[in-house]
C-alpha cells in the first residue's frame, strides 16, 4: 500500500497543501493573499482571516489534483513553525480536525527543516532529479531568515550562520518601500536591476563573526544614500531607479555569498543548496552557477515554485518523518519562533 501524506502550510501569507504519494509529488496548490499590498507587508491578522477563508478549498483542491481520496490519506503533516501565530493556528488546527476525523497519524514539520528539504522533492516528470548528496551546505533566503545551514542527512542538520538582525528578503522589501516599488519588493528590485548598471553605486558592506549575516548597515546606508541624493535632486529615484536596484542586488548578493565561499572553504564541502523565496533571485542564482565553476561547486537549485512559501516541501518533510514513526499528538501547539 502506498504511502500518502497530505501537506499543509501557513506560516506566513500562502495558504497551501500538497499530497505527496511514496515520496513523489501528486499536487501542490497555493493561494496567496494580494490583501497585503495596499499595507506595503504582510497584516498578521488580515492573514490569518484569509487563511481561514483559503484552508478548506485549497486542501479539496489538492486532494482533488492528486486523483485521491480523503481516505487515501496515510498521515496529514502541518507547519507547526516559525512563523505568524495567527496563521500558524489556522493550519495546525485544521490538519487536527482533519487527522482526528479520518483517524490517521499527524506529523508537526518545521518549516526551515522543510525549505531545507525541498531538494528532495519529486515530481513525476521529474523522478530522477539529482538531489543533494549529503554533506552539504544550504543558503536559506527568505523575507524572514537568512541561514547557512549544515546538512548531514535529512534529520541532521546545524544551522552555522545566520542574520543577527534583517533577513535577505527583508532588505530588499525595505529598501524597494523606500523607493516606492510596492511589496513584495524583491521580484520587482530583480526586474528593475536587469536594467541598470551594479556598479553605479555602493553601499556598507556588513563585517560580523564567522558565518553570521548583518543586512541593517547595508539598509541603513540605502536610506542616507537616498536621502542625500534627493535633496539635491528631487527626482532621483526616478531617475535612477534601474542603477539603484541593480546596484543594491548586488550588493546583497555579495555579502550573501562571501559568507558561503568561506563556510564551504573552511569545511571542505563543495555541494551547495539554495533554498527560500530570495533563492528566485537570478543575480543570485548566477553567482551560485558562477562559484561552482571556479570552485568546482556542485550546486542545487530548486524550482522557483518550491522556494517559496509551499506545502510541497512540508509533505516531503511529512514523509520522511512518517517512515520514521516520527508523529506527534492531538496537544500541539504552534511556535512562531524557532
Ligand atoms: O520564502 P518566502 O516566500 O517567504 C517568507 O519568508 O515570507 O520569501 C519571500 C521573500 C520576500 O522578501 C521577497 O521579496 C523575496 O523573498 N523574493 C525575492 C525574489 N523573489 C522573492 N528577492 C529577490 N529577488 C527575487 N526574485
Amino acid at each position: 500500500m502506498s504511502t500518502v501524506i497530505l501537506g499543509i502550510e501557513s506560516s506566513c501569507d500562502d495558504t497551501s497543501a500538497a499530497v505527496v504519494s511514496d515520496g513523489v509529488l501528486l499536487s501542490n496548490v497555493i493561494a496567496g493573499q494580494s490583501v497585503h499590498e495596499a499595507y506595503g507587508g504582510v497584516v498578521p491578522e488580515l492573514a490569518s482571516r484569509a487563511h481561514q477563508q483559503n484552508i478548506v478549498p485549497v486542501v479539496s483542491e489538492a486532494i482533488r489534483r492528486a486523483g485521491i481520496e480523503r481516505g487515501n490519506l496515510s498521515a496529514v503533516a502541518f507547519t507547526r513553525g516559525p512563523g505568524l501565530l495567527g496563521s500558524l493556528l489556522v493550519g495546525v488546527s485544521f490538519a487536527k480536525g482533519l487527522a482526528a476525523s479520518l483517524e490517521i497519524p499527524l506529523i508537526d514539520v518545521n518549516h526551515l527543516h522543510a525549505h531545507v528539504l525541498a531538494h528532495f522533492i519529486r515530481t513525476a516528470e521529474e523522478v530522477d532529479r539529482p538531489q543533494p548528496r549529503f554533506p552539504f551546505l544550504c543558503l536559506l533566503v527568505s523575507g524572514g531568515n537568512s541561514q547557512i545551514i549544515r546538512v548531514d542527512s535529512p534529520f541532521e542538520m546545524e544551522i552555522i550562520g545566520r542574520t543577527i538582525d534583517d533577513a535577505a528578503g527583508e532588505a530588499f522589501d525595505k529598501c524597494a518601500k523606500v523607493m516606492g516599488l510596492g511589496y513584495p519588493g524583491g521580484p520587482v528590485v530583480n526586474r528593475l536591476a536587469a536594467e541598470g548598471n551594479p556598479s553605479a553605486f555602493s553601499f556598507a558592506k556588513p563585517n560580523v563573526a564567522a558565518y553570521d549575516y548583518s543586512f541593517s548597515g547595508l539598509k541603513t546606508s540605502f536610506l542616507y544614500t537616498l536621502r542625500d541624493r534627493l535633496a539635491l535632486e528631487p527626482d532621483f529615484v526616478e531617475r535612477h531607479k534601474a542603477d539603484l536596484c541593480a546596484s543594491l542586488q548586488a550588493c546583497i548578493v555579495e555579502v550573501l555569498m562571501r559568507k558561503l565561499r568561506k563556510a564551504a572553504k573552511d569545511l571542505r564541502i563543495a555541494e551547495v543548496a539554495l533554498a527560500g523565496g530570495v533563492s528566485a533571485n537570478s543575480a543570485l542564482r548566477e553567482s551560485l552557477r558562477a562559484h561552482a565553476q571556479q570552485f568546482g561547486w556542485t550546486i542545487h537549485i530548486p524550482p522557483i515554485q518550491f522556494t517559496t512559501d509551499n506545502a510541497a516541501m512540508v509533505a516531503i518533510t511529512g514523509h520522511y518523518k512518517y517512515l520514521r514513526g516520527d508523529f506527534c499528538s492531538m496537544d500541539v501547539q504552534p511556535y512562531a519562533r524557532v
